[in-house]
């Protein structure tokens, strides 16, 4: 199933895109998400945190049946309605790596975040994706590839901070424990795990400021959509680039043979 949908992308990848997609992988707390939105920022893109998908449909406890006949809009909707201190819980963290292992769900998670990547909506120019799976599943085709992440002890401590105003009894202990498991169940699963392949620039925070880690991944992205954008040529226009005494002897000799029609065997 997955490379089915792999070589789908990579028709309407080079058929249809007509707008460039950053696809931003990473470790849980590593920044990718601050690094995402500012980048999607920066060059006038639109932004999907796609683990707030998974994070919801755990979350509210949403089945099969449920989340395929809901759109992504439906979806935003939800996250919409639910306190954010809930959806970016641990505990709801952790529930959504289970249910990320389920292959289905997965399936349709997919169809909708690769018509993300293709419609990000008239306004922007491009899309940024953010997850554990964007450059090896939803995008492999996205122009820029980034996976960003830190050491252990710099995450939980991060994440520390930011969990202890939700809930103040929180030990650094038990966010390390569940920080770990989770690096383990992301990228040890059967399914679409978290893998550093050779495409993918590293951005390592460990002791960068958000500043210098935003400019590491402005670096690595600039040449490879300047190189898109130009090479981009809409679709349509580019029927009009014929030349008007484009002979049509010429065009008929560049057409396919029809392949002959399969003959029926009567016996
Ligand atoms: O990025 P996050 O912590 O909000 O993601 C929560 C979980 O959702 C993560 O542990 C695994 C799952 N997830 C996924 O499997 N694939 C994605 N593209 C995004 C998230």
């Amino acid at each position: 199933m997955e490379k089915i949908w792999k070589s789908d992308w990579t028709e309407l990848n080079r058929e249809h895109q007509v707008k460039p997609v950053i696809a931003v992988d990473g470790t849980l707390a590593s920044g990718k998400g601050t690094i995402s939105r500012r980048l999607a920022k920066h060059y006038g893109y639109a932004y999907l945190d796609t683990g707030l998908l998974y994070r919801v449909i755990a979350h509210k406890g949403l089945n099969l049946a449920v989340v395929c006949h809901l759109s992504m809009e439906d979806l935003m909707g939800y996250v919409m309605d639910t306190p954010e201190k809930e959806l970016r819980s641990d505990e709801v963290g952790q529930k959504a790596s289970l249910l990320a292992l389920q292959t289905h769900i997965r399936d349709r998670l997919n169809k909708l975040q690769r018509k993300f990547a293709r419609n990000p909506g008239e306004e922007y120019r491009g899309a940024v994706l953010d997850g554990r799976d964007i450059g090896t599943v939803v995008a492999p085709n996205a122009n820029c590839k980034l996976f960003v992440t830190a050491s252990p002890e710099i995450r939980t401590q991060r994440r520390f901070q930011s969990l202890q105003q939700i809930n103040p009894r929180i030990t650094y202990e038990e966010v390390y424990e569940n920080l770990i498991k989770r690096d383990r169940q992301d990228s040890s699963r059967p399914v679409a795990p978290l893998v550093f392949t050779d495409d993918y620039t590293l951005i390592d925070t460990t002791n960068s400021t958000i500043e210098e880690s935003l400019k590491e991944a402005i670096d690595a992205c600039a040449a490879k959509i300047a190189t898109f954008e130009n090479s981009c040529i809409p679709v349509r226009s580019r029927r009009l680039e014929l030349p008007r005494s484009f002979p049509h002897s010429d065009l008929n000799a560049m057409r396919l043979p029809v392949p002959p029609r399969p003959q029926r065997l009567i016996k």
